[in-house]
């Protein structure tokens, strides 16, 4: 019946006056119909118009919802927070999981330079070289060459250190009080042949004033690939 319907409306092709009467009828009952929910519509504005504006899943006015929150994440994005990766690294393995970090967020990096460079036998452990007497003494400072100078512009810091002796080298302190991170996250990750992260980065959070912010610390090992460090960052921003 439908296809028959279709086919005989085409065919005709001419308006006889039956026809006009009908399609007269038919437009007025449609005006009327369109009118009757458009005032409808413009009640239930006037009596809901917070209700529909704030929820996102009404069906009343999608596209409303669609176009709003754009708009939000927008502004959003606008002040969103801007996250430096800091390292420091003496034979590569924790520089590469800051590159990994920096690449997958596009975020901004830094190296942590010592101004007296660590030789091989500086890192000799357990030969009471440079480092291991850096680590026997909490209160010693590494001076750090350069500086970052425009810390304040970030919001997230993710840090990155190898483990000396169960703890971040003393030159992590010398960045952390070198600087105001009040209202500031930190988040860090250490590389160790098979120690955990431990208590370094605990110790290293008491350095920093109450209002930082800190994440647990991770401990990646040699070798990690990227994937596990995107799954990482996923799991802690
Ligand atoms: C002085 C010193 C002490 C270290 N102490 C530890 C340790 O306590 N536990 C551990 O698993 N690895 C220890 N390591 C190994 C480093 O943590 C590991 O090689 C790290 O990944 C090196 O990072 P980097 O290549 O970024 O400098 C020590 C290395 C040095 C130089």
């Amino acid at each position: 019946m439908e296809v028959l319907n279709e086919r005989h409306w085409k065919k005709g092709g001419i308006v006889n006056a039956k026809n006009s009467q009908s399609i007269i009828f038919f437009l007025m009952v449609f005006a009327l119909t369109a009118c009757g929910q458009s005032i409808a519509s413009e009640k239930r504005e006037a009596i809901y118009p917070v209700v529909q504006k704030s929820d996102e899943q009404s069906e009343s006015s999608p596209n409303e919802a669609v176009t709003e929150k754009p708009e939000t994440k927008e502004q959003e994005t606008d002040v969103s927070t801007k996250t430096l990766v800091v390292y420091f690294s003496c034979t590569g393995t924790t520089e590469l999981i800051a590159e990994y970090v920096t690449e997958i967020l596009g975020a901004d990096i830094y190296e942590i330079i010592p101004e007296n460079p660590y030789t091989e036998a500086d890192l000799a452990y357990y030969t009471n070289g440079r480092a291991d007497q850096e680590q026997n003494d909490p209160d010693v400072r590494p001076a750090i060459s350069g500086n970052v100078e425009n810390i304040d512009e970030y919001d997230t810091i993710i840090l990155g250190y190898p483990i000396w002796h169960g703890q971040a080298p003393r030159i992590i302190s010398t960045f952390l009080e070198s600087y105001d991170f009040s209202g500031k996250t930190i988040i860090p990750f250490c590389t160790s042949h098979s120690s955990g992260v431990g208590s370094s980065a605990s110790n290293l959070h008491s350095l920093c004033s109450e209002s930082v912010k800190w994440a647990d610390g991770k401990r990646f090992e040699n070798g990690t690939s990227k994937e596990s460090i995107a799954d990482w960052i996923e799991e802690s921003l």
